[in-house]
């Protein structure tokens, strides 16, 4: 059963069929998914969904599928983690990390996006599957291509990191290198896409790919026991995720499954911040930028749904910052020795930027914070190179290693003590 009643202009509002269309032809606007929520909540409640397998597809008749999905059978539900260590360090009393970084099978957030873009465009005939990438989309759509067995091409800068280049690779796509930045890559692969006839899940398939977002904001409330934490920090590359789970929350809310009020965040890297900087200055549209950072993820600088982030932080009384690139290594660190957790820069950038909030006092100590860790490190290992050498080389004999160990014995009581 379809609980879809077709696209509409997020702009006009006018509607179309849910076919292949992508662009509301009155005033160019991006077309979105609209549902029955009458008819959802007639047969959808928290007590059935607890009922289901543990992946995004638990929330389906929120997505926008008539039949069947084809992939993400094991993507989604990632653990909402509580992270009493690192809250302590912080001052905080209730911190939970959305841990998108163990997401299946691609370890980012883009196994959500990508499972129902691919899911969708079979329903709509599509047979080759393509996108506009910064590393971990490619690595998605390669990844769920393979499974399928769908033919893939990913459309990536030529500068993306080594591990995410091997993470497409690795799955056998055609992977095409751009000389340019990621807005380059999204121009070309936006001349391309209707030409070739192809599945584009971030261009044509943009309405359907964009609600597989959605369910990182439910898994959150049901994880909460069907609560909405006050605050919640998301990265912003092209903004596609952070509505989304705005609508997410909203969509609870209106169906009576969750009450609450959440103040939405954003955070963006120094390098490439054209959300924030907007947000700063009380503009409603975005200047473009040319990226500069080591969050080579989230390096879009003109993101094609920056005015909507900047409307929904704003209307849900939140607020943006963005962080230094020396402040993203930072809270990588902190995040990996406190919590056992090792994100990508997207995450270290969301986590340097609730620190900035809670010193600014936008977010106060007894109020419940989630913060999106939406990528893995093992993926971006290249920012850590050069540290990444054994400082203790010894021969294997008992009179070296005491040696060494009695020097270092005062230090190792140190850190246990902190514990
Ligand atoms: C790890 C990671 N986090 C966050 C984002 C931000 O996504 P969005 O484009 O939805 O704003 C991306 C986008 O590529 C990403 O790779
Ligand atoms: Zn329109």
């Amino acid at each position: 059963m379809s609980f879809l009643t077709g696209l509409g202009c997020k702009e006009c509002d006018q509607r179309y069929p849910a076919d292949r269309s992508f662009i509301c032809l009155e005033c160019f606007g991006p077309l979105e998914v609209r549902y029955d929520y009458e008819k959802i909540g007639a047969r959808l409640n928290p007590a059935k969904i607890a009922r289901r397998a543990p992946n995004l597809w638990r929330y389906r008749e929120l997505l926008p599928l008539d039949g069947e999905p084809v992939t993400g059978f094991h993507s989604g539900f990632t653990p909402l983690i509580r992270a009493d260590r690192l809250a302590r360090r912080l001052g905080l009393k209730e911190l939970y990390l959305k841990d998108d970084s163990v997401n299946h099978p691609s370890f980012s957030y883009k196994d959500r996006v990508v499972s129902v873009a691919l899911s969708r465009g079979r329903e709509l005939g599509y047979e080759v599957f393509s996108c506009a990438s910064t590393g971990n989309l490619g690595n998605s759509v390669a990844a769920h291509c393979a499974r399928t067995g769908l033919p893939c091409l990913i459309f990536i800068p030529e500068t993306t990191e080594p591990s995410k280049i091997l993470g497409s690779l690795i799955h056998g796509p055609e992977l095409v290198g751009l000389k340019g930045n990621y807005d380059d890559v999204n121009r070309l692969c936006a001349e391309i896409g209707d030409h070739y006839g192809w599945g584009f899940v971030n261009v044509n398939l943009r309405p359907y790919y964009t609600e597989g977002a959605k369910t990182l904001g439910y898994e959150i409330v049901e994880q909460l026991g069907w609560r909405l934490p006050d605050h919640l920090v998301l990265p912003t590359a092209g903004g596609t995720l952070l509505p989304r789970v705005v609508k997410a929350l909203d969509e609870v809310v209106q169906l009576g499954w969750a009450d609450g009020h959440t103040k939405i965040h954003c955070a963006q890297a120094a390098g490439c911040a054209p959300v924030i900087r907007s947000l700063h200055q009380g503009l409603d549209y975005i200047n473009p930028e040319k990226p500069n950072t080591v969050a080579k993820a989230i390096a879009i600088g003109d993101p094609a749904d920056g005015p909507y982030v900047l409307q929904d932080v704003r209307q849900s009384g939140g607020w943006g910052e963005m962080a230094e690139d020396e402040e993203i290594l930072d809270a990588i660190r902190l995040l990996a020795e406190t919590e056992g957790i090792f994100t990508e820069p997207a995450g270290g950038t969301t986590l340097a930027v609730t620190i900035k909030l809670l010193h600014q006092n936008r977010i106060r100590p007894d109020e419940s914070v989630v913060v999106g860790i939406t990528g893995n490190g093992y993926k971006s290992q290249d920012v850590f190179m050069g540290s990444a050498r054994i400082s203790n080389v010894m021969r294997p004999n008992l009179m070296v290693f005491r040696e060494w160990y009695e020097s270092r014995e005062e230090a190792l009581a140190g850190a246990s003590a902190a514990v």
